[in-house]
C-alpha cells in the first residue's frame, strides 16, 4: 500500500512538472510571437551605430534601452550565431539553422524600433564621424556603397581566421568560424567518403581521401576532431563499411600539447581520450605549406633537430585562431594612440577605443586583456548596454535639473517643490554616475572531446575545479542548452540531438 501511494505521488509530481514545463514553454513562445507594438525612435536623440551581430553586439542590444538612442545596426550577417555548437553542425549532429537566431526577431522585441542594414562596414572616419558601408547583395548584381553618420559607435566585428601567411592555406583548407564553413566541411567529408568508395581507386588514393587533417589544437580543432571521429564511428562505419578501416583523423599542433589554455590535468585527459578514439595527435609540429593534396610540416624532435614531413589529406580544416579584420586594421592606422597595438583595438577600462572619445570596441576585435571568447564578448556587450542606459539617464536628469533651476529663477512660488525634485535628481545622478569599470568574471571553460566526453575548468564560489568524462559531457550539454539564444533554438537543438541519436546523422550531400 505504501509503495503504491509513493508511486502515485511520484507520478503526479512528474505529471505536474511536465505540464509546468510545457505550459511555461507555450507562454514564452506565445510572447515571442506576439510582441508589444514598437514606437519610432526620437530623431532628436543621439545616433548609436553598432557594427556586428555576434556575441558582443547582441549582448549589448539585449541590454540596451533603445528608446534612448537612434540605434542603427550594420552587419553582413542578419542573424546571431551560437558558435559553441558550430562544430556539431559539421557532421549533422545539429542542423545549422538550429543555432542561428534572426536579428530581425531580436530587434522586434525592443521597445523602440532599431534600424538594421545587412551590409559590411568598409571603413570608419573618426574625424568626420561616419562609417562607409557596402552592400554586396546578389540581387542587385553590383555592390552599392553609402555613408552612415554616428554620434556614438560600437565596433563588435569579431576577428577573421589567422593563416600567418602560410602558402596555400586560403586556397585549399576549410575554416570553422561561420555557418558557411560548417556547411562546406559537411559536404566535403561526404565528398571524400563517396569518392574513396568509387570504383577503381588506388589504395594510396583511398588513404589520402579518408585522411582528415585538423591544424590547430585549440578548442576549435579539438572539438571538431572529436565530432568527426564520432560521426565516423557512429554512422559512416555502418553505412560505408568497405572503407571503414581507412578512415583517420590527425590533429596537428605547433605547441607541445593541445588545449594550451586548460589545466595540465585536463590536457593529459584530453590527449589520452583522443588517442583512445584513435585520433593521431602530432604536437610540436608546425605546418609550413599547404598544397591541394598535402600539408608540409616541420616536427621538432626532443634532441632539438627538425624534420620536414609531407602529410597527404582529403579534408583539411584550419583552426589556428584569430587575426585582425581589415576594417579594424584600417581604423588602428588612423589613430596614433593605437600604433603599438597588434592584436586589435586597445580599449580602456570602460571599453572606449584609446585615442577616441565616442568609439567603443567589444569582443574579439578589442584588446582589453582577456581571451577572445564568447563569454568575454557577451559580458563586454552587457556592460556597454548598462553604461549607455546610464549615460542616457544622466543626460535626461541633467536636462531636467537645468529646466527646474531656470523655472525656479522665473517663478519663485514653485521653488520649494522644484528644489526638492532637484535634490532627489542629484542624489540619483550621483548613484548613476558611479559606474564601475568593466571587470570580466570568468565562469570557466568547457570543451567537447568526442565519444560523449567533455572537459571543464570551472570557477565556482572563488574556487576552481577541473573535471572530464561522461558526466561532464551531460553538464556540457545542459550548460550550452541553457545558453542558447532563444526557446526556439533550445527546442531545435534538443530535437536535433534526439534525431541524430535515434535515426543517425543525415549523410546526404546537398
Ligand atoms: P563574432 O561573434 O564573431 O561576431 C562578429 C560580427 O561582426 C558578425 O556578425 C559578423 O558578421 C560581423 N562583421 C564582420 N565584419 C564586419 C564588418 N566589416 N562590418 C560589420 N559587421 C561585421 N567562445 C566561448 O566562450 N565558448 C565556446 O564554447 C566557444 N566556442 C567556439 C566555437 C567555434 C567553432 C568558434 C569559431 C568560436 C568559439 N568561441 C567560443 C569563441 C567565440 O565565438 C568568439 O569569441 C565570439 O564569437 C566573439 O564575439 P564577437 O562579438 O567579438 O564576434
Ligand atoms: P586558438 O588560438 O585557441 O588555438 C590555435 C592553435 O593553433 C594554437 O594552439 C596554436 O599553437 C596552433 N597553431 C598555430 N599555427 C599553427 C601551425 N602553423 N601549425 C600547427 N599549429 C598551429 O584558436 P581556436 O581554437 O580557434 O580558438 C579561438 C578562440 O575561441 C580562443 O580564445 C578559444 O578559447 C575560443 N574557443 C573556445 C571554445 C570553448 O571554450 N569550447 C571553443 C572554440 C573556441
Amino acid at each position: 500500500g505504501k509503495l503504491r501511494r509513493t508511486l502515485r505521488w511520484a507520478w503526479r509530481l512528474t505529471y505536474l512538472s511536465t505540464a509546468g514545463v510545457v505550459g511555461y514553454t507555450c507562454y514564452i513562445v506565445y510572447q515571442d510571437r506576439h510582441p508589444e507594438p514598437q514606437f519610432a525612435p526620437d530623431p532628436s536623440k543621439k545616433t548609436l551605430v553598432i557594427l556586428g551581430t555576434g556575441w558582443g553586439s547582441v549582448a549589448l542590444l539585449k541590454k540596451l534601452d533603445t528608446e534612448n538612442y537612434n540605434v542603427v545596426v550594420v552587419s553582413p550577417r542578419n542573424y546571431f550565431l551560437f558558435t559553441p555548437l558550430l562544430p556539431s553542425c559539421t557532421t549533422g549532429t545539429i542542423e545549422h539553422r538550429s543555432i542561428m537566431e534572426p536579428v530581425r526577431a531580436i530587434l522586434r522585441h525592443k521597445k523602440a524600433a532599431v534600424k538594421f542594414y545587412e551590409a559590411e562596414a568598409s571603413s570608419i572616419d573618426p574625424d568626420r564621424k561616419i562609417i562607409k558601408v557596402v552592400d554586396s547583395s546578389e540581387i542587385k548584381g553590383a555592390t552599392s556603397e553609402t555613408e552612415i553618420p554616428y554620434d556614438m559607435l560600437v565596433i563588435g566585428v569579431g576577428a577573421e581566421n589567422a593563416t600567418f601567411g602560410i602558402p596555400g592555406v586560403r586556397e585549399h583548407s576549410c575554416f570553422l568560424k561561420e555557418i558557411g564553413d560548417a556547411q562546406q566541411i559537411r559536404k566535403k567529408i561526404m565528398d571524400c567518403v563517396e569518392t574513396a568508395a568509387f570504383k577503381g581507386q588506388s589504395p594510396q588514393e583511398v588513404d589520402r581521401l579518408m585522411h582528415m587533417v585538423v591544424v590547430g589544437g585549440g578548442p576549435t580543432g579539438v572539438e571538431f576532431a572529436g565530432e568527426l571521429q564520432d560521426f565516423f564511428e557512429e554512422d559512416i562505419k555502418k553505412l560505408v563499411p568497405e572503407i571503414s578501416d581507412r578512415f583517420k583523423v590527425t590533429l596537428i599542433e605547433a605547441l607541445p600539447n593541445v588545449l594550451p589554455s586548460f589545466s595540465k590535468q585536463l590536457i593529459d585527459y584530453t590527449e589520452n581520450t583522443l588517442r583512445e578514439e584513435k585520433i593521431d595527435i602530432k604536437t610540436k609540429t608546425m605546418v609550413k605549406k599547404v598544397t591541394d593534396v598535402s600539408v608540409e610540416a616541420e616536427i621538432s624532435r626532443p634532441d632539438g633537430s627538425k624534420e620536414r614531413v609531407t602529410i597527404p589529406y582529403g579534408l583539411l580544416v584550419w583552426a589556428t585562431g584569430n587575426a585582425v579584420r581589415p576594417i579594424v586594421k584600417d581604423l588602428m592606422s588612423k589613430i596614433p594612440a593605437q600604433k603599438d597595438s597588434r592584436r586589435g583595438l586597445a580599449v580602456n577600462e570602460y571599453l572606449v577605443v584609446q585615442g577616441t572619445r565616442d568609439i567603443w570596441a567589444i569582443g574579439d576585435c578589442a584588446v582589453a586583456g582577456y581571451a577572445p571568447t564568447a563569454q568575454v564578448a557577451s559580458q563586454e556587450g552587457n556592460f556597454l548596454g548598462r553604461l549607455f542606459n546610464n549615460m542616457a539617464k544622466t543626460e535626461n536628469h541633467e536636462t531636467r535639473i537645468q529646466e527646474l533651476s531656470s523655472r525656479m529663477n522665473i517663478q519663485a512660488g514653485d521653488s520649494a517643490e522644484a528644489a526638492h525634485e532637484i535634490e532627489s535628481l542629484e542624489r540619483q545622478l550621483r548613484r548613476i554616475k558611479d559606474i564601475k569599470p568593466f571587470r570580466y568574471s570568468h565562469q570557466g571553460s568547457l570543451a567537447y572531446i568526442g565519444s560523449e566526453k567533455a572537459v571543464a575548468d570551472v570557477s565556482w564560489w572563488n574556487g576552481n575545479f577541473a573535471t572530464g568524462g561522461s558526466m561532464t559531457y551531460l553538464f556540457w550539454r545542459s550548460a550550452y542548452l541553457s545558453m542558447c539564444f532563444s526557446t526556439r533554438n533550445r527546442v531545435l537543438v534538443i530535437l536535433d540531438w534526439l534525431k541524430s541519436k535515434v535515426f543517425g546523422r543525415d549523410v546526404s550531400r546537398e
